[in-house]
């Protein structure tokens, strides 16, 4: 087996990455890596290869070839059942859509994977109501899904990623269904609340003005990455 170097100081790190959907090449050689805290923005057309690179990284989708490594550990090397405690236990995601649970008021949403996490009803929601305060929707608490907007729906999804205090925030189009008025907005309480937290984000988007919310940004085309200059 190779061994490859890992960048110093960084948390999750991928190598060399392709992945073929068949005759379709998704991912060409990718390579990425992000440090504890950091923000980092993987841009690049639609079809370009980011969601395919965010599912490798996250350990939801397994490369044909290439180096994953989190906090020291090859992802190949585990069980699927220690990559889904991983998932559950230091990964947070937020995608296009909140996907929230239909049936479940806003606090429940919230509070759904501290319980698959063991947490105890009341306990739970005490922390899912901390994070919607932050979030600023906790007037929404006792909403369902149904009766807010779009954007709102958002932070209460943002909300639910956070709340297990994850290392890394997945976020893969997070505003892509929101007008730029409110996706500025959710954009401005995701950063705020994971820097808050001290997570990693990978945040997914095609749009430069989303991006800008990022300490650093990756290209993605063709299934290969290239690393911008440091934008702040
Ligand atoms: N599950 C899949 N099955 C077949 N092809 C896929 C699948 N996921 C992605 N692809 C293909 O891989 C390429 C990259 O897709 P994707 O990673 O979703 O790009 P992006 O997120 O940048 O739009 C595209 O050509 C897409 O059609
Ligand atoms: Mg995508």
């Amino acid at each position: 087996m190779s061994s490859t170097p890992t960048p110093a100081g960084s948390l999750l790190t991928a190598t060399g990455l392709h992945k073929a959907y068949g005759p379709t090449p998704a991912l060409d050689g990718a390579s990425f890596s992000v440090h504890p805290g950091e923000v980092v923005a993987v841009m690049g057309p639609s079809g370009s290869g980011k969601s395919t690179l965010l599912h490798c990284l996250a350990g939801i989708v397994t490369p044909d070839s290439g180096t994953i490594t989190y906090d020291g550990r090859d992802l190949a090397g585990m069980s699927d059942a220690e990559r889904s405690a991983l998932r559950r236990g230091e990964f947070g995601f937020v995608f296009q859509f909140g996907q929230l649970v239909p049936e479940l008021t806003c606090v429940e949403n919230v509070a759904l994977p501290l319980r698959l996490n063991g947490v105890k009803r009341k306990e739970a929601e005490r922390r899912a109501t901390a994070w919607l305060q932050k979030l600023e929707v906790d007037g929404l608490a006792d909403k369902r899904p149904g009766e807010m907007s779009g954007g709102q729906g958002q932070r209460v999804a943002v909300a639910r990623s956070l709340v297990t205090n994850p290392r890394v925030l997945f976020a893969d189009e997070p505003t892509g269904a929101l007008d730029s008025l409110n996706g500025e907005r959710v954009m401005e309480l995701l950063t705020e609340a994971a820097r808050g937290a001290n997570a990693a984000v990978v945040l997914v988007t095609h749009e430069a003005r989303v991006a800008a919310y990022s300490d650093r940004e990756v290209v993605v085309r063709d299934g290969r990455s290239r690393d911008m200059e440091y934008t702040r």
